[in-house]
């Protein structure tokens, strides 16, 4: 069953989600050559405990950090490390969740290291406009399936591939709640959306081939064939006539 959230609820999954796009915004100003991937966590970490809310991702499931740190063939859940450090050329994603007052918000977003490759340049504004598509699609009444087909045709069309292991979810009391959201689907299946439901909408996109598989740390998910990956999220709340994106500064 998918939660609808009443408006006490929703206030404070917006709260949760402005902490968390106030920190995200605040990272990638420092995202440089020379950074390690732990100065960003520790910043992340002080940034959102000065807001009195909590790292979502610390401890869950064991994830022993409070950002995802994500280099180039490196798709997502990259572990922070004080001896891995930025450097020009790097397609980096951050993914940061917050819980304020027992509520979660979860975004992520990936931007380049000084000058990147033509096609890492084109793969980060496809993905970021992949996202974009997806929460073109989300409105009361609209199936889910609809926003998991203009994520993959979009991707598809751009010659690029669709990550499916791993999916976005609805958020709320728990950072995954149902309904899991996959960036690939048929249009007008799936459950209808309803006002008032809350979803991480997040594509993940490969250069190449979408396979992935999980390091020996049993987190860092890369791409297969080693093509550069980027990934895009946001905490958005279903409306009437679209929805409200929620992860904004
Ligand atoms: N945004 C990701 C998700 O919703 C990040 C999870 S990282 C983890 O699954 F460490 F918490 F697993
Ligand atoms: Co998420």
């Amino acid at each position: 069953m998918v939660e609808i959230k009443t408006a006490a609820e929703l206030e404070k999954i917006r709260q949760a989600s402005k902490i968390v796009a106030r920190t995200l915004a605040l990272l990638k100003n420092e995202i440089r050559a020379g950074v390690s991937t732990a100065d960003l966590n520790a910043l992340a970490e002080s940034e959102i405990r000065k807001y009195n809310a909590v790292p979502a991702f610390l401890g869950y499931r064991g994830y022993p950090a409070t950002l995802c740190v994500s280099i180039n063939e490196e798709v997502v859940h990259g572990i922070p490390n004080a001896r891995r450090f930025l450097k020009n050329g790097d397609v980096v994603s951050l993914d940061l969740g917050v819980v304020y007052e027992d509520f979660y918000g979860d975004a992520a977003l990936t931007a380049a290291v000084g000058a990147v490759s033509p096609e890492c340049s084109r793969l980060i504004s496809v993905t970021e406009q992949a996202l974009a598509r997806a929460i073109s699609a989300v409105k009361n009444g609209a199936r889910l399936g609809d926003v998991c087909h203009a994520v993959e045709s979009f991707v598809v069309q751009k010659g690029m591939s669709v990550v499916k292991e791993f999916t976005g979810h609805g958020i709320g009391r728990r950072l995954h709640e149902e309904p899991s959201i996959p960036n690939y689907g048929r249009p007008g299946s799936g459950v209808a959306l309803k006002v008032g439901m809350t979803l991480a909408i997040e594509p993940m996109v490969c250069l190449g081939r979408p396979e992935v598989l999980i390091k020996n740390d049993g987190w860092t998910a890369v791409s297969v064939d080693g093509s550069c990956a980027a990934h895009f999220e946001h905490t958005v709340v279903v409306t009437e006539n679209g929805c409200e994106v929620l992860t904004v500064v």
